[in-house]
């Protein structure tokens, strides 16, 4: 059987798992899949940097945008980041080229998703993002099919793990936020910007796709309420302790009567809710549908391994032939609900 070919932008911390997860688990995703995974082509800046990898084996190329020419690859990978600049460049250059496209940028979904959806869906594409939201944890599959027969009323949870990584730490160690923040970074959690994830704007990307999946709407950033963790003192978190609450950065999706209202704030959470337990990079997202009741998803929501996991899924949803449209309704079908409204109900 032909293998499924990949092409893969960017060999960081989840580059580099994507490579390390097939070489590991390659027997077994052939047979789950059909067909074997394989990696052809690979792209980052520096070609010199020792990954603990061995690269020789794929075909080098210098500007990731060429990997959508790539002869022989049928799906693009792209794990640079960022909204703009090479990964948008990117997608839009494989989807053009009549390729599939799988990424693990929420930066770039949150912005552009309905329009690169709207590529991938006239083309007959894939356009898959798991690995955008939550990490490993398979919460747009959740979403999207598991759920899929629900009228959902509300989405809430803990969306970035390097804020609960130092918010759990805080309150468990007593240590510095400065000091968390710098290992966060050490062990591949936070974005290349880690701005991105302390003053809520990464938490606001991933409640933007979530919300546009549970509620039909079009993906509306920036109508997120944003306040991020950086003014929370260690002060803040004995107080809540004291009062019986933990402090979590809670993004949160309300289809209320006068419309859909999005928010990301630091939240007392009391300590008889499962949120209140979830500590370390571990993220969490509840979904309340009016059939299938509370539904509570969980799981390593950063680093090499797990979101590896996520995006290799993808791809093997794409050797198996298994994907739609890459939200819960066709693109043009969701583009016509304004956020405001939550439109299917
Ligand atoms: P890293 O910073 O570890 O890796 C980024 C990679 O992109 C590097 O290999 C870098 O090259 C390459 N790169 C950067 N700019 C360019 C460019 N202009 N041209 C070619 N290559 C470039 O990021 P992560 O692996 O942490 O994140 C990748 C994506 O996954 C991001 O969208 C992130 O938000 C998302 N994500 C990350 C998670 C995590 O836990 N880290 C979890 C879920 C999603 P070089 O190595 O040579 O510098
Ligand atoms: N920086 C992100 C986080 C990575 O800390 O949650 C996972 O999306």
């Amino acid at each position: 059987t032909e293998p499924l070919r990949v092409a893969l932008a960017g060999l960081g911390t989840v580059g580099a798992g994507v490579i390390r997860l097939i070489d590991t688990n390659g027997a077994l995703i052939a047979r789950r899949a059909g067909r074997p995974i394989e990696v052809i082509a690979v792209s980052a800046r520096d070609r010199s940097k020792d990954r603990g990898i061995d690269m020789n084996r794929f075909a080098w190329v210098d500007d990731p945008t060429e990997l959508a020419r790539q002869a022989g690859a049928d799906v693009v990978v792209e794990l640079i980041g960022g909204s703009d600049g090479p990964a948008l460049a990117l997608a839009r250059a494989t989807l053009g080229a009549g390729k599939s496209f799988v990424t693990a940028n929420k930066a770039m979904i949150a912005h552009h998703g309905l329009e690169l959806a709207r590529a991938a869906e006239g083309a007959n594409l894939a356009l898959k993002f798991e690995a955008a939201v939550a990490g490993g944890v398979p919460v747009i599959k959740g979403l999207r099919e598991g759920a899929a027969a629900n009228e959902i009323s509300r989405v809430y949870g803990i969306l970035n793990g390097t804020c609960n990584f130092i918010l759990s730490k805080m309150e468990a160690e007593g240590r510095d936020f400065a000091d968390i923040l710098s290992e966060a970074q050490r062990l591949g959690f936070a974005e290349a910007d880690p701005s991105f994830d302390i003053d809520g704007v990464d938490a606001a990307h991933k409640l933007s796709i979530l919300a546009s999946l549970a509620f039909g709407t079009r993906p509306a950033f920036d109508d997120v309420t944003i306040t991020g963790i950086r003014h929370v003192i260690a002060a803040d978190i004995a107080e809540a302790a004291s009062l019986g609450y933990r402090v979590r950065l809670l993004g949160i999706a309300d289809a209320g009567a006068g419309g859909l209202f999005q928010r990301v704030h630091p939240h007392l959470v009391p300590e008889s809710h499962p949120l209140a337990h979830v500590t370390g990079s571990t993220n969490a997202v509840v979904a309340e549908g009016n059939f299938v009741g509370r539904l509570l998803f969980q799981g390593a929501g950063a680093g090499d391994g797990p979101t590896a996991s996520a995006v290799v899924a993808d791809l093997i949803d794409i050797a198996r032939g298994e994907f739609g449209p890459p939200y819960a309704m066709p693109a043009d079908a969701l583009a016509a609900q304004p956020a405001s409204d939550s439109g299917e109900r």
